[in-house]
């Protein structure tokens, strides 16, 4: 006991001896006895390194990437409208709604013409395939991965009772904007006319649904849908 009292003495007087270094300024490195990843290797903004090829510390962007706000060529198309408008409006374009009451129908808004509506279901398929295939499936019919590990009740879209007579194109958008129970709102993250870009492709997928059995059946009813707008375009 006589020694534990020693060495707790002599362990304080170290501790209580270390402690007024504290705030200090020194340009040594400090003593970190736990770092916490506070040093990590970096380079300075424009300074060279001898890690990369070109001795240049600073990289250039992947190809491709794209500035938020920013259209990428070939998206112009799409009617001149902005790709990353977020809603905040009343009207149709913005919720789904006339006057309280759910529509069908692309909004005007979206400026789709014979030209640029192969894009915008393209588009559509892109964005649906990001944020809706995990839970609703690749095909709409609800069994997509997420189903595996247990998110219950995930809606099959390609039901009957999600069909355009029943469940208008602005409730869907509705429902991706605000989401419903278990199933997320999405108005934060997907740009108004993707939204509208992902109901016009679950309407293509609803098509698919009711094609022969065939591999190339959803391309099929992807170009039937595509027809649609088209004429509903002109
Ligand atoms: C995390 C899983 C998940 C994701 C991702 C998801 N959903 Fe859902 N969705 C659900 C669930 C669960 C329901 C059933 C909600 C309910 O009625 O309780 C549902 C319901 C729906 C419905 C029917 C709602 C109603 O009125 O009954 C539609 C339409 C829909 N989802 C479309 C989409 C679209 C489009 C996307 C992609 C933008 C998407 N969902 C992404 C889980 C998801």
């Amino acid at each position: 006991m006589k020694y534990f009292f020693l060495a707790y003495a002599i362990v304080a007087a170290l501790v209580i001896g270390l402690l007024p270094m504290r705030g200090e300024k020194s340009p040594e490195t400090p003593l970190r006895l736990f770092p916490d990843m506070d040093d990590q290797d970096r380079l300075d903004a424009q300074a060279p390194s001898e890690f990369f090829a070109d001795g240049a510390g600073g990289r250039h962007p992947v190809d491709g990437t794209r500035p938020l706000g920013f259209q990428a060529d070939g998206e112009t198309e799409l009617g001149g409208i902005p790709s990353y408008e977020f809603g905040g409006g009343t009207g149709y374009y913005e919720t789904g709604g006339i006057e309280g009451y759910y529509s069908n129908g692309m909004p005007e808004e979206l400026g789709l013409t014979e030209d640029n509506v192969v894009t915008f279901l393209r588009r559509g398929r892109e964005v649906y395939n990001i944020n809706c295939m995990p839970c609703h499936g690749e095909s709409g019919d609800g069994l997509g991965v997420t189903a595996n590990y247990g998110v219950p009740g995930i809606a099959n879209l390609t039901l009957e009772s999600f069909q355009q007579a029943t469940y208008p194109d602005g409730r869907m958008f509705d429902v991706i904007s605000n989401g419903k129970n278990n199933m997320g709102a999405y108005k934060h993250n997907i740009p108004l006319r993707d939204r509208w870009a992902v109901v016009a492709y679950v309407r293509a997928l609803q098509l698919a649904r009711k094609a022969p059995l065939s591999e190339s059946s959803i391309q099929e009813a992807f170009e039937a849908q595509m027809e649609e707008q088209k004429q509903a375009a002109q």
